[in-house]
C-alpha cells in the first residue's frame, strides 16, 4: 500500500524518454553487482549457455487446494491466481539435471521468485497427474547430495510449500554445464503446486545470501554478466521457445531493445517490499479490437508500477480495467468470477497493447496470444487484482508477446515485440552490455 502512495505523489508529467543515453544514466554504472565480487567473474571472452522452454499447461477443473497463508520471501508474487482455484494455467518450464548421476528435472520458469523448489507433492497439487510427469529428485539417489539443515516455508501465489535446504550439483542447458552447490529448497509438504519451480529474480546481490542458480551460472564463468533473454514464443507452439544466459538472440526482434528501468529502485523494493523484483512502470494500455481503430484506456500521464512473472499464467490488473478489456472481447465471468472468452476469437485480429517509456515501445499482444486456450475453454489473458493496492503483474499472457532481457548489471528489463525470424542469431553479452544492448544487438528480423 504504502508503494502506490509515494507513486502517486511522485507522478511526473510528461517525459519524452526517446533514446538519449543521459535518460539512463543508471544503465552504464553497475550497482548491485560489484556485491557478488568473489567469484571469477571476470572474463574478457564472451559466452552464453542456452536452454529449451517447454510450454506446459494443466486443466482439471477439479483440482486445486485451497490456498494456506503466509508471508514469504521466497517468492515476489501478490495476487493469488484466481483460476487456481480449479487447477489451470499456462507455464514454461525448463529442464535441468539434478545430482550424480543426473535426475532429469522440469521446473516452471519463474521470474517472480529466485530459487530453486523441487517435489512438491503431487497428491495435493491442482493436478496430480501432470505433477507426476516432470520428475522427482530424490537426494538419497544422489552421491552430491548435501543437506544444509534447514527449513524453508513460504506462499507462492495460490500454492504453499515447506521443506528442507539441500545442496547438490546441477547441470544446465543444451550443454549440461555443471553447476556445483546449487542452493536446492525440497519440498515435504506442498499444497496446490503442482510443479517445481525455477527462480531466476535477483539473488545473492539484493535477496539472498547464498549464490543462486543465474549467480552460479555467472560464479562459473559460463557468462560474463547476470543477463538472461527470454522468449517464450506463440501460444499453441510453432515458433521457438527459450532462454538464453549471457545472451540474446537477435533472430527474435525486429530494431531496438527499449531499457525499462527497474522501478522502485532495488535499494528502495527492499525497504518498501523486503525483496528485490522485475518492477517496471507501465505507461499505456490500449485495445485494438477487430477491424476498429485504437483505444486508449489510460490517460497521458498513466504510469503504474508491474512485476513481469513469467510464473503468472495471467496478466492482473485494475478490475475496472480488466472489465472494459473483457467487454471489448466478449468476454464474462463464471461461477467462480474468472472472464472467459469463446475461444474462437482467438482467430480475431484483435489486440491488448501494452506501452512502456511512455510510447517509445508499444507491445501489441494478439487475441490469439491474449486468449488462454485450456482446449475446452478459453479465459480472459487479463484479470483482476485481489486488493486495489496490489501489484499489477504482467504474466505469460503478456510475455508470448515481447523478447525480454532481463538484466541485473544494469538493473534494467529491456524489451521489443516478440517476432521470431531464425535460430541463428545468438550474441553474447559482455561486461559492456549496457552500450551492446543499447546500440549493438538490435533486432534481425
Ligand atoms: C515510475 O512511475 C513513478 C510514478 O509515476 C515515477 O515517479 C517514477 O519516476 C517512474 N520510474 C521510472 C523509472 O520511469
Ligand atoms: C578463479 O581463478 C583462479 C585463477 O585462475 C583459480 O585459482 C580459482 O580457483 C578460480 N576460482 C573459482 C571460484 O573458479
Ligand atoms: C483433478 O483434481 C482432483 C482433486 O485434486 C483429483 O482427485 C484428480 O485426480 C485430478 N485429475 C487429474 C486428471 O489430474
Ligand atoms: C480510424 O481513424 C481514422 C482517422 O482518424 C478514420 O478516418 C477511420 O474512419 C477510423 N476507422 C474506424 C474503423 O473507425
Amino acid at each position: 500500500m504504502a508503494l502506490f502512495r509515494l507513486l502517486l505523489l511522485g507522478l511526473l508529467p510528461f517525459l519524452c524518454l526517446s533514446a538519449s543515453l543521459k535518460d539512463f544514466p543508471q544503465l552504464y554504472g553497475p550497482r548491485s553487482w560489484s556485491r557478488l565480487a568473489g567469484g571469477n567473474n571476470t572474463a574478457d571472452s564472451g559466452r552464453h549457455i542456452r536452454a529449451k522452454l517447454q510450454s506446459q499447461k494443466i486443466n482439471n477443473v477439479t483440482g486445486g487446494a485451497v490456498s494456506t497463508y503466509g508471508t514469504s520471501k521466497i517468492s515476489d508474487r501478490s495476487p493469488r491466481e484466481p483460476l487456481a482455484r480449479y487447477g489451470a494455467g499456462i507455464v514454461y518450464m525448463l529442464e535441468l539435471d539434478i545430482g550424480t548421476p543426473g535426475q532429469k528435472v522440469s521446473a516452471i520458469l519463474d521470474t517472480g521468485s529466485y530459487t530453486l523448489l523441487l517435489d512438491p507433492d503431487c497428491k495435493q497439487a491442482a493436478d496430480p497427474e501432470a505433477c507426476q510427469t516432470y520428475g522427482f529428485y530424490d537426494t538419497a539417489q544422489s552421491s552430491t547430495a548435501k543437506s544444509l539443515n534447514g527449513w524453508f516455508s513460504g506462499q507462492f501465489g495460490t500454492g504453499f510449500m515447506q521443506g528442507v535446504w539441500y545442496s547438490d550439483t546441477a547441470y544446465v542447458g543444451l550443454d549440461y554445464l555443471p553447476l556445483p552447490n546449487l542452493r536446492i529448497g525440497v519440498s515435504k509438504w506442498s499444497q496446490y503446486i503442482w510443479a517445481g519451480v525455477l527462480g531466476v529474480s535477483y539473488g545473492k546481490a539484493w535477496n539472498t545470501a547464498y549464490q543462486t542458480l543465474l549467480d552460479l551460472i555467472v560464479f562459473q564463468n559460463y557468462i560474463e554478466v547476470p543477463i538472461f533473454s527470454v522468449g517464450v514464443g506463440y501460444q499453441g507452439g510453432g515458433s521457438p521457445s527459450d532462454i538464453i544466459f549471457g545472451g540474446v538472440d537477435r533472430k527474435k526482434y525486429r530494431g531496438y531493445l527499449e531499457p525499462l528501468e527497474i522501478y522502485p529502485y532495488p535499494e528502495q523494493q527492499l525497504k518498501l517490499f523486503d525483496q528485490v523484483g522485475y518492477r517496471v512502470n507501465l505507461t499505456s494500455l490500449a485495445v485494438t479490437p477487430p477491424g476498429e481503430n485504437e483505444t486508449m484506456l489510460t490517460g497521458s500521464n498513466f504510469e503504474r508500477n508491474v512485476l513481469i512473472d513469467s510464473g503468472s499464467t495471467y496478466t492482473y490488473l485494475d478490475a475496472n480495467l480488466v472489465a472494459i478489456i473483457a467487454k471489448t472481447l466478449n468476454a464474462n465471468t463464471d461461477e467462480h468470477g474468472v472472464y472467459r472468452v469463446p475461444c474462437e476469437n482467438r482467430d480475431l485480429d484483435g489486440s491488448v497493447n501494452f506501452g512502456f517509456n511512455f510510447f517509445n515501445m508499444v507491445i501489441r499482444v494478439n487475441y490469439a496470444d491474449f486468449i488462454v486456450d485450456f482446449d475446452s475453454y478459453c479465459a480472459l489473458g487479463v484479470q483482476p487484482i485481489d486488493h486495489s493496492d496490489s501489484t499489477w503483474v504482467l504474466g505469460t499472457s503478456f510475455i508470448r508477446a515481447a523478447y525480454l532481457v532481463f538484466d541485473q548489471l544494469n538493473n534494467a528489463v529491456w524489451i521489443a515485440q516478440y517476432l521470431p525470424c531464425g535460430d541463428d542469431g545468438v550474441e553474447d553479452l559482455t561486461k559492456d552490455a549496457g552500450r551492446q544492448l543499447w546500440l549493438e544487438v538490435t533486432g534481425l528480423c
